[in-house]
């Protein structure tokens, strides 16, 4: 007997919500409202875009030339930005052949899954997990095979877990350091060991790098091809404008590997999308040539703020929050808080911490449950000194 049909297909049907969104969604709905909300929802930069980006915008949007298609992998001169930013701070010397221009690096998440992974195919995923990786690897026919890694080793993943983890269907390893959620940046010592796990075993990585220059306390994200330069063959790097250039609205990211997979990808994109908006790939080429110091402006205030968020968590019984290397995150444990009675209601996970908080405390956060486990909370802590500071205070008085 066939299955009746169902309105939605069952491939599209299963995507849930993107979580932070939701977050992100209740937080301005109670805050239009009226409620005096404060929100580190929020996964992007509250800056805006540098100056001489937008200027650059606005006179591309002037000139006819951008008023047409373009080539779908990207503008070239964009591509060759690309290509020399990847020599520059991932340590790949790449042509810009292997560079494809993508509307955000979600996108170029969803095609580097796409291009590589077949039904059935494992990929390896260190949770916690952003929750864009889950969908893009089930939309693909890829089985997520999830590795937990705890506030007690920073939730970096070890070898020895990843080893546990391959089987002979596995085929990609998901790379990302700096993190989302959790902010944690590896080693030199730590990538250069998981890189030469993957290349010992045949295992694509797919590196998302799209924090890889917001990183604190002279720490550096080394890029996993810079530390196995072997791997060339058998990885996508992941990364975009937006984080660092708080370009978020912009929707310009790429992807950067092999050629024959660029041009896979390329041709997937050129069926899906298109060129991106010719104007914010001109503004995403000021952002990559143009002054580098006002990247260095916003790690300040983000350094500034990480310190501070840091030091008042602390004084909040029960929260554990290992110091973060990079992005803008705090990734708090807060399983000491559950499975007890708050205000009279027994909590039993950070779902439900995370409403309490909303409810009682007017304080946005990011369940576990959004990244995978249960019992965490995520911080951003890009938002202004002040109001971050007054959430936090609120915060330790509910939970005095
Ligand atoms: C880990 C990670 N990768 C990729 C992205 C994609 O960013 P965008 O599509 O805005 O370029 C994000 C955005 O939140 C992210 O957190």
């Amino acid at each position: 007997m066939t299955e009746p049909r169902t309105r939605v297909s069952r491939r599209i049907g299963a995507i849930a919500e993107s979580a932070t969104l939701k977050v992100d969604a209740k937080a301005k709905a109670l805050k239009a409202a009226g409620r005096p909300i404060i929100s580190y929802g929020a996964g992007e930069p509250d800056f805006p875009t540098p100056a001489h980006i937008v200027e650059a915008a606005v006179d591309a949007a002037r000139d006819p030339k951008n008023h047409r298609y373009t080539p779908a992998a990207g503008l070239p001169e964009l591509r060759q930005a690309i290509a020399d930013k990847t020599a520059r701070d991932s340590g790949w010397a790449v042509d810009a052949s292997q560079v494809i221009v993508t509307n955000g690096g979600k996108q170029a998440v969803y095609q580097a899954f796409q291009t590589l992974i077949d039904d059935g195919d494992e990929v390896i995923v260190p949770a916690p997990y952003w929750t864009t990786y889950p969908e893009a690897i089930a939309l693909a026919g890829g089985v997520m095979v999830d590795v937990f890694a705890g506030a007690e080793t920073g939730y970096r993943v070890t070898v020895d877990q990843l080893e546990a983890a391959r089987t002979p269907k596995t085929k990609a390893l998901l790379f990302v350091s700096p993190s989302n959620p959790t902010g944690s940046v590896y080693d030199e010592a730590q990538t250069r060991a998981i890189g030469e796990w993957a290349l010992e075993h045949g295992i694509w990585v797919i590196s998302d790098e799209i924090y890889q220059n917001l990183t604190y306390d002279g720490q550096r994200a080394l890029s996993i091809i810079e530390a196995v330069p072997a791997l060339a063959d058998q990885v996508v790097l992941v990364n975009g404008v937006a984080k660092t250039f708080a370009m978020t609205g912009w929707r310009v990211g790429w992807m950067v590997g092999p050629k024959d997979v660029i041009a896979a990808a390329s041709n997937l994109q050129s069926h899906l999308s298109s060129n991106v908006s010719n104007v914010s790939q001109r503004a995403a080429i000021a952002a990559l040539t143009g002054d580098q110091s006002v990247v260095d402006d916003m790690k300040v205030a983000f350094a500034r703020r990480r310190t501070l968020m840091l030091d008042e968590l602390a004084r909040i019984p029960g929260f554990v929050s290992p110091a973060p290397g990079g992005a803008f995150y705090v990734y708090a444990d807060v399983t000491g808080l559950l499975g007890r009675e708050w205000g009279g209601q027994l909590i039993s996970t950070s779902l439900e911490l995370a409403d309490y908080i909303l409810e009682h405390a007017d304080v946005a956060v990011v369940p576990g449950e959004a990244f995978g486990p249960s019992g965490y909370l995520r911080f951003s802590y890009a938002l202004g000194d002040a109001e971050l500071l007054e959430g936090i205070q609120r915060l330790q008085k509910l939970f005095a």
